[in-house]
């Protein structure tokens, strides 16, 4: 069986914590997901989920208390799996009196590169992450999402297969955003997998092929972002508009009962019924004169189905707290 480009198998990790660190809280439990080859994976999770624990394990900066993952074939413990991987971390730090370009060439040292190959890829990184004109300025006037392109410059200096981003969007601005998804959906072009962890879900939605969401350091599902939230619909919504002029008329008054469960915003009405009474509904709206605009279907976002999981979540976390006295 050809293994899948990050292969994750029950792995755990335990914090020690307390008086001489001899209690342990578990921050990961069990975790097993696979990431596929070319694939922009979203590790989705509410704050103190798990998701930098587990990015953490997966480069080596911290050892699992039971299972294995592999990248590219070569276990987490192999040091040659650096070559192939590329990483930046949650709040990655540069000094503010470097330029971009002279942080670069440090990181570019580490990679077995000669020198006039460094220059010529430190510039082609300045250029992908849109900075080769701010190269020669100090980081100190850098905007944050500035930064942010910078680390990423220096997770893909050395060309990886693999790329793994710790939170890459957050506290950036609608533009840096932007920016930084346009960077990822460059790297998937390019052949190369992504896996990325956010708690910004319209970033996830837009851009991954699948996600992972994780809660109280467990993995509760793992899917397309449509899929993951249940392809059932939750009814129908009709928006429709009614001439000033109709709706005082005898015709809207046999449709009064349908009006007055819609929601009007200045000259538009929303609508929400089921599936089985849409074409009733939109039979007594063409005969008191509305004039259809648009049926949809709703379906459950992934925010709900986030919600969702995270008030479980946390009925669970109150119910153990109340049987624990
Ligand atoms: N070095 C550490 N020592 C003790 N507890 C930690 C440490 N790092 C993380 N934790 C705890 O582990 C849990 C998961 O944290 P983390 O993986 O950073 O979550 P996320 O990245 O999803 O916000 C949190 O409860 C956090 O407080
Ligand atoms: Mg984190």
């Amino acid at each position: 069986m050809a293994g899948a480009t990050i292969e994750i198998e029950n792995l755990t990790k335990d914090y020690p914590y307390g008086f001489l660190h001899l209690k342990k809280k578990r921050s990961l439990e069990g975790l097993t997901m696979q990431v596929e080859d070319g694939e922009v994976f979203g590790f989705l999770g509410p704050n103190g989920a798990g998701k930098s624990t587990t990015i953490k394990l997966l480069v080596g900066l911290i050892f699992p208390d039971a299972g294995t993952a592999s990248i590219l074939g070569k276990p987490i413990t192999d040091i040659e799996m650096h070559r192939d991987i590329g990483y930046l971390p949650e709040q990655p730090y540069f000094y503010d009196y470097l330029t971009a370009a002279e942080v670069l060439d440090y990181f570019a040292r580490f990679h077995d590169l000669t020198a006039a190959d460094r220059s010529e890829r430190v510039k082609r990184m300045l250029k992908k992450v849109g900075l080769e004109t701010a190269g020669k300025i100090q980081l100190r006037k850098y905007s944050k999402g500035m930064l942010q392109r910078v680390g990423l410059a220096q997770a893909i200096l050395h060309d990886p297969k693999v790329v793994i981003l710790d939170e890459p969007m957050s506290g950036l601005d609608p533009i840096g955003r932007r920016e930084v998804r346009d960077i990822i959906l460059e790297l998937k072009r390019e052949g190369r997998t992504v896996l990325f962890s956010t708690h910004i879900l319209s970033d996830a939605e837009m851009l991954c092929d699948r996600v992972g969401v994780i809660v109280g350091g467990k993995l509760r599902g793992v899917g397309a972002p449509g899929e993951i939230v249940g392809m059932k619909t939750q009814g129908m919504e009709i928006l429709f508009e009614l001439p000033a002029s109709t709706a005082t008329s005898t015709a809207s008054a046999n449709a009064a009962g349908i009006l007055a469960k819609a929601a009007k915003t200045g000259d538009r009405y929303r609508l929400q019924v089921t599936e089985e009474e849409l074409y009733a509904a939109l039979e007594q709206l063409r005969s008191a004169g509305a004039k259809i605009l648009s049926v949809t279907q709703v379906k459950a976002t992934l925010e709900e189905y986030f919600m969702h999981l995270i008030e479980a979540d946390r009925a669970q976390a109150a119910a153990v707290e109340v049987s624990g006295k």
